[in-house]
């Protein structure tokens, strides 16, 4: 069974994610001498990054060991507002001392089949134990209100059934850039630790409908994130909860 801890609202959900973040990075550094996180795009993890940004919580990280990755990409330049990297860099990464080589982005700028590629290949210059691409010790997740989290959308579960670890797909989701490239639900799964940040009314029906144990993965795609050693949590807000 999956945790779900529920905050009264977005700020309250936030500032919990921002203490665990810190949590886990001082553990990891300290196991293992390096936190790789990936994060995620969307716009609930913008006040966690923001947070992460100020003072009282940057100088708790210790930025130079940490790697940051990211679950899913759109394919547009770097530069673009609709980049899940450009969204990180101004809330986040531009405020810390993290180094630029420890900034692993997807490029986007590529196109999303090019752009899935050589993901895949750096990734693979990652990877840890059996695996071509890194454990993280964090995925930050989101949930879309069709159920999707990262670019894993309904109805496109053939997608990954070729073993792949980045795929791209073309989905129009809301107003925001349609093609888009994914980490796949095998990478997600062999993280440490998987956090899901939702918030809103809007999402209340996806999240009681990804959370049941035996939810239909292909109409809701965030239920094939499964942890197999780590830690699985969500952390909603009251309106997201709903009932
Ligand atoms: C993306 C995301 C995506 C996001 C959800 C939730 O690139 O769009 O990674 O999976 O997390 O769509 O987005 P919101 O937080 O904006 O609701």
């Amino acid at each position: 069974m999956a945790q779900v801890e529920v905050y009264a609202d977005l700020e309250a959900l936030s500032h919990a994610a921002a203490d665990r973040f810190v949590k886990l990075a001082r553990e990891a550094i300290q196991e293992r001498g390096r936190f790789n996180v990936a994060l995620s795009g969307g716009g609930t993890p913008q006040k966690l990054f923001n947070l992460l940004a100020q003072r009282a919580f940057a100088e708790q990280v210790q930025w130079s060991d940490v790697h940051v990755f990211w679950g899913d990409e759109r394919a547009v330049p770097p530069s673009d507002e609709g980049s899940n990297y450009f969204q990180a860099k101004i809330a986040l990464l531009d405020h810390v001392s993290l180094r630029p080589e420890r900034i692993h982005r997807i490029k986007g700028e590529l196109g999303s089949q090019r752009t899935a590629a050589e993901y895949a290949a750096l990734l693979k210059q990652f990877g840890e134990d059996d695996l071509d691409w890194p454990r993280f010790d964090l995925a930050l997740m989101g949930l879309g209100s069709d159920g999707h989290t990262a670019s894993l959308f309904p109805g496109q579960g053939a997608l990954l059934k070729s073993n792949a670890t980045v795929i791209a797909v073309t989905v129009n989701y809301e107003d925001r850039p349609a093609n888009r490239v994914s980490l796949t639900p095998q990478v997600f799964n062999s993280a440490r630790n998987v956090i899901f940040l939702v918030s809103g009314a809007s999402k209340a029906q996806a999240l009681t409908a990804v959370t049941k144990e035996s939810a239909d993965v292909d109409r809701w795609p965030a239920a094939r994130i499964q942890p197999e050693a780590g830690e699985l949590i969500w952390m909603v807000d009251k309106a997201a909860a709903g009932k």
